[in-house]
């Protein structure tokens, strides 16, 4: 069995799964977005601190497991840098203890895992991985051949769902909000730009659309500068709808030229079914079958760095305890898939 710990963003979390049968035995994760949601985003900090407390609870049951433990797998990139390290103490105190060897793992290929929690891998595939920290269409042509096609030039899909709630004070995280506000509101109401639309540029922007949306906002306003809930409505629909034909008009253009059958979208914005809807239809048209992943493994989790581990485990894939360090450099935020 291999023990993997989660710990890159807001989420603690900690999985046991069974290196041959993929079988996931144990799976917990505590999150903390209530107690970011009054700074409507997420504060490192605070984020450290309640990983220290979640954590341990959580491993304390799974000690039952310790003595049927090969490896110990954690997420060491990219991400919040006090918030990786606590994973990654836990992780390294437990490789010494059990004499056992650690995984580091990339925490944008465990999104991709995270299709394949129980399931056996389907390569190669096209996925468009939408989460709070990256927007990319990635070729996966096999476990160790993985290639970025296009990624954002600025903010990511999942942080404009959060900046656009923010803006109308509606908590954090925005996604969930905003997708279940946009089904009683006027899509058509709001004209916002859809970013690069007329660039044969094949990238992500969602910084100008995020400044339409502010701009749109304070226009709503009253004087008092409140805004009524047909205005939120509104708004949230027409800022879904504009992100989704930039998602689209984009993948479109990957489609186009790249012949692979199988497409996913992943990450913790994949939850979103107006989003999905877009991609059945492309999909259809573009004669590709779309997987997705089941909705509890769409945000962080430690189930897909368990899921992903495996097939590090499989091909002997350890990091030595010395080198096992966190990356959070720029080149790394951005998704290199190193
Ligand atoms: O993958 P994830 O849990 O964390 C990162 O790796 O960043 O993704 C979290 C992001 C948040 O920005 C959240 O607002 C967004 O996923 N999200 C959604 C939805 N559910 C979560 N965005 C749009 N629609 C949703 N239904
Ligand atoms: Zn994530």
């Amino acid at each position: 069995m291999i023990l993997s710990i989660e710990s890159s963003c807001d989420d603690s979390s900690i999985a046991i799964t069974k290196i041959e049968t993929r079988e996931l035995i144990y799976h917990k994760k505590i999150s903390q977005e209530e107690e970011h949601s009054i700074y409507g985003g997420v504060v490192p900090e605070l984020a450290s601190r309640l990983h220290a407390v979640a954590l341990p609870k959580i491993l304390e049951e799974t000690k039952e497991y310790f003595p049927h433990l090969k490896a110990i797998a954690v997420t060491n990139r990219p991400g919040l840098g006090v918030t990786l390290l606590e994973g990654i103490t836990m992780a390294k105190t437990l490789s010494a203890l059990l004499d056992i060897p650690l995984i580091g793992v990339h925490h944008l290929k465990a999104h991709i895992y995270s299709l394949f929690i129980e399931k056996e891998a389907i390569t190669p595939l096209l996925v468009l991985l939408i989460s709070g920290g990256h927007t990319q269409i990635i070729r996966v042509k096999s476990f160790e051949n993985m290639e970025i096609l296009a990624t954002t030039i600025d903010d990511s899909v999942g942080e404009s769902f959060d900046k656009t709630a923010k803006m109308m004070g509606l908590g954090y995280p925005g996604g969930a909000i905003i997708e279940s506000l946009a089904k009683g509101g006027d899509e058509m109401r709001f004209n916002l730009p859809v970013p690069l639309r007329n660039s044969p540029l094949i990238a992500f922007s969602l910084s100008g659309l995020k400044n339409a949306v502010r701009l749109k906002i304070a226009e709503c306003r009253d004087d008092l500068g409140v805004l009524s809930e047909e205005d939120k409505r509104d708004i949230s629909a027409s800022f879904q709808r504009a992100v989704k034909l930039h998602l689209l008009q984009k993948s479109k253009k990957i489609f186009e030229r790249d012949t692979i059958r199988d497409f996913a979208i992943v990450g913790g914005a994949s939850a979103n079914l107006y989003i999905q809807d877009g991609y059945r239809e492309l999909c259809n048209k573009y004669n590709k079958r779309v997987h997705r992943v089941e909705l509890k493994y769409c945000s962080d989790n430690s189930a897909m760095v368990g899921r992903y581990a495996i097939e590090a485990y499989k091909r002997g894939e350890f990091t030595p305890i010395e080198e096992l360090d966190i990356v959070v450099t720029k080149r790394q935020q951005n998704g290199d898939l190193l």
